[in-house]
């Protein structure tokens, strides 16, 4: 939930530091903090409030530099938004500084043996219980000292961590949260995600869980926690630098809106050979095929989201069970899964700890796992049997765009292969929704010409206080992300509702005050859902629809305003729909002056349970 940074080399370590922190900054900014090991010993800077206010005093000193240091962007878990609860934290004894994210769910019982044995502690924090045991453990050796401490800490820790009497050695570990070594020319980097590093190096290492890296400016070391050396495994990142920046646009998020048609050619095209569908290393026996009982699909959020449109979408084209659940939830309600199963896990990060904490599950009970992942390498991806990577490059908006629009293309190709390999669909409509998946990305670039208009009903609709989205079937899984997306950035309270549940008993909330944004685009429902909407309309509501360029005329004899999407398959329209949706959430959220990029309470990646 927390970003960290760290440098070793020749140079001043504190530029990049600030600005590899400036690039995580959607981990977490609730507080910021640098330390530097110098000729003064160990110096830290560290505010609560964004990383602008610890920028400012480090530029008012100009002697704060050293070619040693380490970084950290906050979200608080343990202990409120402080500057005492800030990172870096340092040992008592002042010689050893680090910075943590995770969680160590031992540290009550580790603090209290060290209050016993004399430490004093200035945070509420659980990683200054880190600091403080690895400084219990200090005999002039820091890695000795790192590696002893680890075996006692139990929960998740990525860790940047230097110290005074080692000025030529950077720590790295890494346990259920993710370190990434960057690699230079006499220097060398560490950071929680790739794009705090695309400006110094393209050489990457992911740091395997559960290792230590003994990292120098001239080379690093790798270690398992039992202190046996293990083999680095370098990646280069082709990702372009300015992949991680706005590219001239206000706001990432709109940055991410306007990249999806490239995000959804580059997850497409390495899987579309003519008229086959290739699913990179993952194979399907028949045998499997023949004994697969049903999919469970788990994620959270938006990746959710996707997977209740892959419920409609796969569950028709292939006549199996397709169940889905919020990972949080799963394990709790025993699933019936085993190794006839197959359970997709969804996520853009591969980190999000109950995304994780259901996979294991669904392996304990020996189902097979395949992810749909954004992040190469990342936890998810590694502890799956298969994965399919989604190409939508760094994500950097909170608010996720092109994630879950890449995350839905995978599941049209997985439905598909999968159909295609189980006999459920003839060649002919298999190259039929293949030639009309090939043109989804063209359909997505002429629906963002429509951008201007989509903000001028924004600019009409942004003060409403009330709104829900109302849509069956596939429409009504394009509603859940569309109202996601509404509430997250822009703080209006929405909802999702299937249309034919409103009458249940929400519809006493519908009144003048009322914003129904309405989605329609499968034609048997067409009728069904203008009944509804006359419904809501008859309360006085105002009335949003977004539907099919075949049906523009009907809804606009019902509607206050109508947004078209190109006509597409109905299977595949939800690519389409979200496109309206991801844009006037947008420019509401700007209208009412929200932090877009950086919601409140928010963190990109969400690695506790
Ligand atoms: C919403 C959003 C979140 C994520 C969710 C899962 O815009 O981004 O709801 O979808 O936190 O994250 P991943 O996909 O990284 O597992």
């Amino acid at each position: 939930m927390c970003g960290i940074v760290g440098y070793i080399g020749k140079r001043n370590a504190v530029p990049f530091l600030l600005q590899g922190l400036e690039k995580l900054e959607y981990r977490g900014y609730d507080s910021s903090g640098i330390a530097i090991n110098s000729s003064k010993g160990i110096e830290v800077i560290k505010k609560q409030g964004r990383l602008g206010v610890v920028k400012n005093i480090v530029e008012s000193k100009p002697d704060f530099c050293s070619s040693l240091g380490i970084g950290h962007t906050r979200w608080a878990t343990h202990g409120s938004p402080s500057d005492l609860n800030s990172h870096p934290h340092v040992s008592s004894c002042g010689k050893i500084a680090l910075v943590h994210n995770g969680i160590i769910e031992n540290y009550i019982e580790i603090k209290k043996n060290l209050i016993e044995k004399g430490f004093d502690f200035k945070s509420d924090t659980d990683s200054e219980v880190i600091v403080q045991l690895i400084s219990s453990l200090y005999k002039n050796d820091i890695f000795s000292a790192v590696k002893k401490a680890v075996k006692i800490l139990e929960g998740s820790f990525a860790l940047g961590i230097i110290c005074k009497d080692n000025p030529n050695v950077l720590i790295a570990v890494n346990k259920d949260s993710p370190v990434i070594i960057g690699a230079g020319t006499n220097e060398n980097f560490i950071a929680s995600d790739i794009p705090a590093l695309l400006s110094e190096t393209r050489i990457i290492c992911r740091l395997p869980e559960k290792q230590i890296a003994l990292i120098k400016a001239t080379d690093f070391e790798l270690y398992d926690f039992d202190g046996r050396m293990t083999q680095k495994n370098f990646t280069t990142v082709n990702w372009e630098v300015n992949a991680a920046e706005k590219n001239g646009y206000d706001h990432f998020m709109l940055k991410e809106i306007m990249e999806q048609p490239e995000v959804i050619k580059a997850t497409l095209s390495p899987r579309i050979s003519g008229p086959n569908l290739k699913l990179d290393n993952a194979v399907f026996s028949k045998e499997y095929l023949k004994n697969l009982n049903k999919i469970c699909i788990v994620a959270c959020g938006s990746a959710y989201h996707v997977g209740c449109v892959a419920k409609y979408f796969m569950e028709k084209l292939l006549r199996k069970t397709v169940e889905v659940d919020l990972a949080s939830e799963f394990r709790y309600r025993c699933p019936i899964i085993d190794k006839n199963t197959l359970v997709i896990v969804i996520s853009q990060s591969g980190e999000t700890a109950d995304s994780i904490a259901a996979l294991r599950e669904a392996k304990l009970k020996g189902a097979r796992i395949l992810s749909i992942v954004n992040v190469i390498g990342s936890t998810i991806a590694s502890e799956s049997d298969d994965v399919l990577y989604t190409h939508a490059g760094p994500e950097i908006a909170v608010a996720t765009t092109k994630a879950y629009s890449a995350q839905l293309i995978v599941i049209y190709i997985l439905g598909l292969y999968l159909a295609k390999s189980t006999q459920k669909i003839n060649d002919e409509n298999l190259s039929l929704l293949v030639k009309k998946l090939q043109n989804l990305p063209y359909q997505i670039e002429n629906t963002l010409k429509y951008k201007e208009e989509v903000f001028k009903l924004a600019k009409k609709y942004y003060k409403y206080e009330k709104v829900f989205f109302i849509g069956r079937n596939l429409d009504y899984a394009v509603c859940m992300e569309g109202s996601l997306k509404l509430k997250e950035i822009s703080y209006v309270h929405s909802e999702a509702y299937a249309a034919g549940e409103l009458k249940h008993g929400t519809i006493s909330l519908v009144d003048e005050n009322t914003l129904i944004i309405a989605i329609a685009t499968q034609p048997e429902l067409v009728d069904k859902m203008i009944s509804n909407i006359r419904t809501v309309r008859a309360r006085g509501a105002k009335i949003l629809v977004i539907t099919s360029s075949l049906y523009i005329d009907k809804f606009n004899q019902v509607s206050d305003d109508v947004i078209s999407v190109p006509e597409v398959s109905p299977e595949l329209s939800a690519s389409l729909a979200i496109i309206p949706l991801q844009l006037i959430s947008y420019q509401i959220a700007k209208l009412r002056g929200c932090d877009i990029d950086k919601p409140r309470n928010l963190a990109k990646s969400v690695t506790v349970e």
